[in-house]
Order: C-alpha cells, then sequence, then structure tokens
C-alpha cells in the first residue's frame, strides 16, 4: 500500500469530507479522535460509516479511520460503526506496544467476518509513540506484526503524558525526547518490515517549510507524512516520490551490478559503489510501484 501522504480529515465535519472527495492523498485518515469533541462522536461515526460506504469505490484515496484509543471506553463503538466493505485500515492513537495491535488484529478478525469481508483486509497504522509506555516498548516492533502497513509518531500527546509545559526548547527545535521519538518511528518501521510515516507539519500555510521539512524526512528513512490540510497533500505526494534524476542514478547503479555479475564493488563517476548502494537504488526504483 503507497502511503506517501496521509490527510487526516474530521469525520464530523460534512464541509471537510466534501473537500476531501478531491483530495490526492494516497489515504484519507477519517478522524474519530483528537479532532472530535466528545459530544459529537456518534456523529462522526456516522460521518465515516457514509464516507467509506458511498465513496470507498470511487476515489482514488484509501480509506482510514483513527479511532479512539483502545482504553478509551470508545473504541469498539468506533470499530463497530466503520469496519465494512473498503475500509483500507485503522490508524491506532495511544498504542502502547505491538501488543495492542494484536488486540486491535483479533477484534478486527470477528467485525471483518460480520461484514463479510477477507480476513486481514483491513490494515494498522499505529501513532507508536504518544505514551511513555509506548517509548519503552518500541522494542515490540523488532519482529514482524500481522496487519500492519506502516507506523506513524506524534510529539504532541506524548508532551502532555509525560507534563511537559511545551516539546520545544526555547530557541524553538524539538526537545530530546521527540528526536528520539522520531527516530524510534524509523528504527521501529525498519525492523517490523514497513514504512515510517513523518508527523504532521502544524504550519499548513508555509509550504516551502513543509517542503524542506519533508526532504529532510525522506533522506532520514521516512517514506511518507500525515497532512492535516488539502494544501499540504501536493507537496508531501512530490517530496516522497524520486525525482528523475534520483531514478536515473538508481538505475545506473543497477545496471552497472547488472554488467558484473562477480563485482562486490565498483566504481561510478569515480565514486566507490557496494551492496548498500544497490540495496538503497532497488528501493528507489521500488518507490515508483
Ligand atoms: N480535510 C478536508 N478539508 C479540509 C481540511 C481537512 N483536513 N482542512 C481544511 N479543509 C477545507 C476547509 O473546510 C475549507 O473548505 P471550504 O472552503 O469548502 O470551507 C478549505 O479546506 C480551506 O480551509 P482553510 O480555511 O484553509 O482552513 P480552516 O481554517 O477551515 O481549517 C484546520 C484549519 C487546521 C482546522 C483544518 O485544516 C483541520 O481541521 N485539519 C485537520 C485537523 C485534524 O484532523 N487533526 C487531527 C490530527 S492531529
Ligand atoms: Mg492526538
Amino acid at each position: 500500500m503507497k502511503l506517501r501522504s496521509m490527510l487526516f480529515v474530521p469525520a464530523d465535519s460534512e464541509r471537510k469530507l466534501a473537500k476531501a472527495l478531491g483530495s490526492t492523498a494516497d489515504a484519507l485518515i477519517l478522524d474519530l479522535e483528537d479532532a472530535v469533541a466528545a459530544s459529537r462522536k456518534s456523529e462522526a461515526r456516522r460521518g465515516a460509516a457514509a464516507f467509506i460506504a458511498e465513496h470507498a469505490t470511487r476515489i482514488q484515496s484509501a480509506l482510514f479511520v483513527r479511532i479512539n484509543p483502545l482504553d478509551s471506553g470508545m473504541a469498539m463503538q468506533d470499530l463497530a460503526a466503520v469496519v465494512a466493505p473498503g475500509l483500507a485500515g485503522i490508524m491506532l492513537p495511544k498504542t502502547n506496544s505491538a501488543a495492542d495491535i494484536a488486540r486491535l488484529a483479533n477484534c478486527l478478525d470477528a467485525l471483518e467476518a460480520r461484514a463479510d469481508m477477507t480476513e486481514g483486509a483491513v490494515r494498522i497504522v499505529p501513532v507508536a509513540t504518544e505514551t511513555a509506555q509506548a517509548m519503552l516498548n518500541m522494542q515490540s516492533f523488532a519482529a514482524p506484526v500481522p496487519r500492519l502497513a506502516g507506523i506513524t509518531w506524534g510529539a504532541e500527546d506524548l508532551s502532555a503524558a509525560i507534563g511537559a509545559i511545551s516539546n520545544r526548547e526555547e530557541d524553538g527545535a524539538l526537545s530530546p525526547l521527540y528526536h528520539w521519538a522520531n527516530s524510534l518511528c524509523l528504527c521501529a518501521a525498519a525492523a517490523t518490515g514497513v514504512p515510517a510515516i513523518d508527523t504532521l507539519y502544524a504550519d499548513f500555510r508555509d509550504a516551502a517549510g513543509l517542503a524542506a521539512s519533508c526532504r529532510q524526512a525522506r533522506r532520514r528513512g521516512f517514506r511518507g507524512r500525515i497532512a492535516i490540510h488539502p494544501d499540504q497533500v501536493a507537496t508531501i505526494n512530490e517530496a516522497f516520490s524520486p525525482s528523475e534524476a534520483e531514478l536515473a542514478h538508481a538505475r545506473r547503479i543497477v545496471e552497472a551490478f547488472a554488467a558484473q555479475p562477480d563485482a562486490g564493488t565498483l566504481s561510478i563517476d569515480g565514486v566507490m559503489i557496494d551492496k548498500p548502494h544497490l540495496t538503497q537504488a532497488l528501493r528507489t526504483l521500488d518507490l515508483t510501484n
């Protein structure tokens, strides 16, 4: 599943749901959690369920729903409302460890059977760094986890969870804990074999800042990013797609190794190229699929 851009859409907002229909995001995340007030949860469940039923087969974006946390007392009602044909995945907030994914997967087994869906059709993307427990349990993603389609992280809820006044230093830079969360997300995703999806960029009017931040994220290993506003989607899609120059260079590396199958290392334009470069080149070419 291609997940360069995942656009959050508050599921109780008819206006935003309507606007999302024309989006080129790889995925929409119909939100039932933090973007929806407690008094509007039922409205949001109805909005998400109707959107999936009416539009899933007609739009290009895969449809995800962000449910409320497993321990919120709302998650089961959320799942019962939205697991239906056309639902591509669940985003699980406040995930404490991979054990939460297994618990959610058990619920999905039953709900898919009830909805006549293929077992395993609904994938899971956890927000994996929103609690203190989650940070200490990131090693639980060291092995493959069934249904996982990606892992993302967040810097807002974690600061609330640990009682920080802010997630930033006085000079505006993210505090060390959140750099750690960002890096753990990359490692967990790689270890369990799914793409790492970077967290949101809050200043949605700053397209140049978003583009620069996405380029940095991609260099670090992220394969996609959360969007909170429709205007961010095109920038994110472009940033997480390889450029023509990158593709051409990747093809040269693959062709050079193919031409010399017994070479462990070779040179291109006077630069040493070996196995990790080939792995990287193949991954770049894979991004076009
Ligand atoms: N999805 C779909 N449509 C959206 C949208 C979104 N995430 N954000 C804005 N829009 C729509 C608006 O409704 C508006 O459409 P309209 O002209 O038909 O009314 C248009 O895009 C332009 O919106 P704009 O005026 O620039 O923004 P805003 O002030 O209405 O909304 C936010 C700003 C941040 C409140 C809004 O972008 C939003 O709700 N984002 C998602 C928040 C979220 O889900 N957070 C949870 C994850 S942290
Ligand atoms: Mg949150």
